[in-house]
C-alpha cells in the first residue's frame, strides 16, 4: 500500500511531488522516489528508507521540469532497496511508472519478456509495467496503457510519463485508490487527499479500469475499451489545517484530542438532516434474520463491540468476522443477511472482497467509512460516514471512536424498528450516547497522569489486556493499540480465560491491564485481578467502579460514571493515551510504525 502522486502543470513539479510524498508517508516508507520530465530525457531520483533520505539525494540536484511522479513504498515483493523502489522505468528510459498494487501474473509476464530478450532489474512486481508499456509503444500512451492493463491480472493504481507524450501524464486503476485533483495551476494524480488538499478540493474519483490523460489545461478520461468517458467533478470538505499536525508533536497525539470535536459531529450527523439520518431512517430492517459485521484490525474490534450492544439492546444475533477469513470461508450469508462492513479507509482489500462476496450471495451491505468517495463507500448498497475528518497517523484513533457512536446510533435503529426497547429506554440511550464527547473532553484531561504511568511501563516485555464482555471487546483495541505503536508484546484476553492456561505466563512484574466498567461483573473481574496480583503482576485498573483501594501493585484510572454498552467510549481514550505516552516515550515513529501503513490496499 504504497502512495503515489503526480503533476503536470505550469510549475516546478518537483517541489509538489516531494510536498505530496510527505503527505502520503503513511501509507508506506520502505523507500521513495521521483522521475522529473526534462525536455529530452526523464530524471529518476530513488532512495531506499524515509523521504527524508530521498529529500537529502536530491540537495543540490536541480531536477527541472513541470511534469513529474513520485513514490513512497510499503515493500510487498523485492526488499526495500534503491533498485527496487519507483519510479521503475523500461529498458530504454522512454516510460516511467510508479505503482500501488500488486501485480499477481508478474511471474509469467517476467518470463515472456525475458523470453523476448527484455530482463528486469529490479525484483519487483511492478517494474513488468514499465517493461510492457515500454514493448507495446505503439504511439499513444493512453491506448499503450490499455493494452498493459489487458494483461495485468491483481491490484493496480499507476501513474506513468512518457519521453515520447511528452505534454501528458496518464493515470489508470483497478482495486486501489486514485483521485485526479484540478487547479489553476495545473492537474495532480494522489492515492488520496490529503496530498494535494493544499492546492486543489477539486476531484475526480478514478473508478476501476478507468484511464484519465493529464495535460496542463484539463483532463479526459477513457474507459477500458478506449472510449471517451465523462466524470463528476466533486467538492472535498476537508480543511487543509485537518491534514496538519497543529503544533503537536505526533498527528496520533491530535487525533486523540480532536475526539470530542468529531464526535459530537458524527453525533450530530445522526440526528440533523443529513445522509446519515436519512440512511438511517431508511434502513428496513424487517427482512434480516441474522447480522454479520466483518472488518479488519481495529475496525473489526468495532465490529466487536458492536455485537454486545447489538444483542443487548436489540436480542438479534450478531456475528463478527474478520474480512479476510469471510473473503475465502463461503460465509453462509444471503438475502436475509444484513453484513454491515466497517473501514477507515473504504480501501481496505480484504474489507472489499468481503463486500462483494457478500454481495455476491445476495447479502444487503451496509458499510460504515471516514473517507468519501472510497470503494468500499461506492460499492456498499448503502453507507454511513463517520465524520473525524482526514485521519493521518497509522494507528486509527478518532476513527475508531466515532465508529462506535455510529455503530450505537445503528443498535439503537434496530432496537426501535424491532420495538427491543421501550421509548423512555430508547430516550435514556440517546441522552447517555449525547453525553460522550464531554465525558471524553474530561478524561483528555488526565494525560499527565498517563504519561507518568506509561514512563513506568517502557521496560515492559509483554502486557496483557483483560475484561469481561464489552470490556473484553475494548481490550483487544488497547492491545493493538500498544502492539501497533511501542512493538511491545501484547494480548487480551476475556478475564474469565486467564485461568484456562494463560495465567502461567503471569509472573513477578508483568504488567496486566484490566477493564472493569459494569458494576454487574465488578466483582468477578476483581477476582481475576487479584488472582494475576497474587503471582506478582502489576496491575493498571481502568473502570467507573466505587470502592477500589489503589496500592503499589494496583493503579487505577477511574472513568466517569456511563451506561456499561457505551464504556468503550471512554476505556478507549485511555488505552490510547497510556500506548502513547508509552511509544513516546521510547522515543519511537509513532506516526509511522514499523513495518505498517494506514491502508492496507493489497491482500
Ligand atoms: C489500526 O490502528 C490499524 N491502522 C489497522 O488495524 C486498521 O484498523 C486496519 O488496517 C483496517 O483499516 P480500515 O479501517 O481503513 O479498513
Amino acid at each position: 500500500m504504497c502512495g503515489i502522486i503526480g503533476y503536470i502543470g505550469s510549475k516546478q513539479a518537483t517541489p509538489l511531488i516531494m510536498e505530496g510524498l510527505r503527505k502520503l508517508e503513511y501509507r508506506g516508507y520502505d523507500s521513495a522516489g521521483i522521475a522529473i520530465f526534462d525536455s529530452d530525457h526523464i530524471d529518476v531520483i530513488k532512495q531506499k528508507g524515509k523521504l527524508s533520505a530521498l529529500k537529502r539525494r536530491l540537495e543540490g540536484l536541480h531536477l527541472e521540469g513541470q511534469i513529474g511522479i513520485g513514490h513512497t513504498r510499503w515493500a510487498t515483493h523485492g526488499e526495500p532497496s534503491e533498485v527496487n523502489s519507483h519510479p521503475h522505468l523500461g529498458g530504454q528510459e522512454r516510460i516511467a511508472v510508479v505503482h500501488n498494487g500488486i501485480i499477481e501474473n508478474y511471474r509469467s509476464l517476467t518470463e515472456r519478456l525475458e523470453a523476448k530478450g527484455i530482463s528486469l532489474a529490479s525484483q519487483t512486481d511492478s517494474e513488468v509495467i514499465a517493461q510492457l508499456a515500454e514493448y507495446y509503444y505503439d504511439g499513444n500512451i493512453v491506448s499503450t496503457s490499455i493494452k498493459v492493463a489487458h494483461r495485468l491480472e491483481g491490484s493496480y493504481a499507476l501513474g506513468m510519463l512518457s519521453l515520447d507524450d511528452p505534454d501528458v501524464l496518464v493515470a489508470l486503476k483497478k482495486d486501489n485508490p486514485l483521485i485526479i485533483g484540478v487547479s489553476e495551476a495545473g492537474n495532480f494524480i494522489a492515492s488520496d487527499v490529503p496530498a494535494i488538499l493544499r492546492h486543489t478540493n477539486k476531484v475526480y474519483y478514478l473508478d476501476d479500469k478507468e484511464v484519465a490523460l493529464l495535460t496542463r489545461n484539463g483532463v479526459r478520461f477513457f474507459n477500458f475499451d478506449g472510449e471517451v468517458i465523462e466524470k463528476c467533478l466533486e467538492t472535498i470538505t476537508w480543511s487543509m489545517d485537518s491534514a496538519e499536525k497543529g503544533g503537536y508533536p505526533h498527528f496520533m497525539l491530535k487525533e486523540i484530542m480532536e475526539q470530542p470535536r468529531v464526535l459530537e459531529d458524527t453525533l450530530q450527523s445522526t440526528l440533523s438532516d443529513s445522509a446519515n439520518k436519512q440512511v438511517l431512517e431508511n434502513l428496513d430492517l424487517s427482512g434480516y434474520t441474522k447480522v454479520v459485521i466483518t472488518a479488519c484490525g481495529s475496525a473489526y474490534n468495532a465490529g466487536v463491540v458492536a455485537r454486545y450492544v447489538i444483542e443487548s439492546l436489540c436480542r438479534l444475533t450478531v456475528e463478527v468476522e474478520l474480512a479476510s477469513e469471510f473473503r475465502y470461508k463461503d460465509p453462509l450469508v444471503d438475502g436475509k443477511t444484513l453484513v454491515i462492513l466497517i473501514s477507515q479507509s473504504g480501501e481496505t482489500a480484504d474489507t472489499i472482497a468481503a463486500l462483494r462476496e457478500a454481495r455476491a450471495k445476495g447479502a444487503f451491505t451496509l458499510a460504515i467509512v471516514n473517507v468519501v468517495g472510497s470503494t468500499i463507500a461506492k460499492e456498499a448498497n448503502t453507507c454511513l460516514f463517520t465524520a473525524a475528518g482526514p485521519e493521518i497517523a497509522v494507528a486509527t484513533t478518532k476513527a475508531f471512536s466515532t465508529q462506535l457512536v455510529l455503530l450505537y446510533a445503528l443498535a439503537l435503529r434496530f432496537a426501535e424498528a424491532r420495538g427491543a426497547l421501550a421509548p423512555e429506554q430508547l430516550a435514556a440511550c440517546k441522552a447517555e450516547i449525547a453525553t460522550l464527547p464531554g465525558k471524553v473532553a474530561s478524561l483528555l484531561e488526565q494525560v499527565d497522569t498517563l504519561q507518568k504511568y506509561a514512563a513506568s511501563c517502557v521496560g515492559y516485555k509483554s502486557i496483557f489486556f483483560i475484561g469481561r464482555n464489552i470490556d473484553y471487546a475494548i481490550a483487544l483495541e488497547g492491545s493493538l493499540k500498544l502492539k501497533e505503536i511501542s512493538y511491545i508484546h501484547s494480548e487480551a484476553y476475556a478475564a474469565g480465560e486467564l485461568k484456562h492456561g494463560t495465567i502461567s505466563l503471569i509472573e513477578e512484574d508483568t504488567l496486566v491491564v484490566a477493564l472493569v466498567t459494569n458494576e454487574r461483573l465488578f466483582e468477578k473481574t476483581m477476582s481475576n485481578v487479584e488472582q494475576v496480583i497474587s503471582r506478582g503482576a502489576k496491575v493498571l485498573l481502568i473502570g467507573n467502579c466505587p470502592g477500589v483501594q489503589p496500592n503499589e501493585k494496583l493503579t487505577f484510572v477511574s472513568l466517569p460514571a456511563c451506561f456499561e454498552l457505551f464504556s468503550p467510549s471512554l476505556s478507549v481514550i485511555i488505552l490510547q493515551l497510556f500506548s502513547y505516552y508509552v511509544a513516546a516515550d521510547k522515543g519511537l515513529d509513532i506516526d509511522k510504525p514499523r513495518n505498517l501503513a494506514k491502508s492496507v490496499t493489497v491482500e
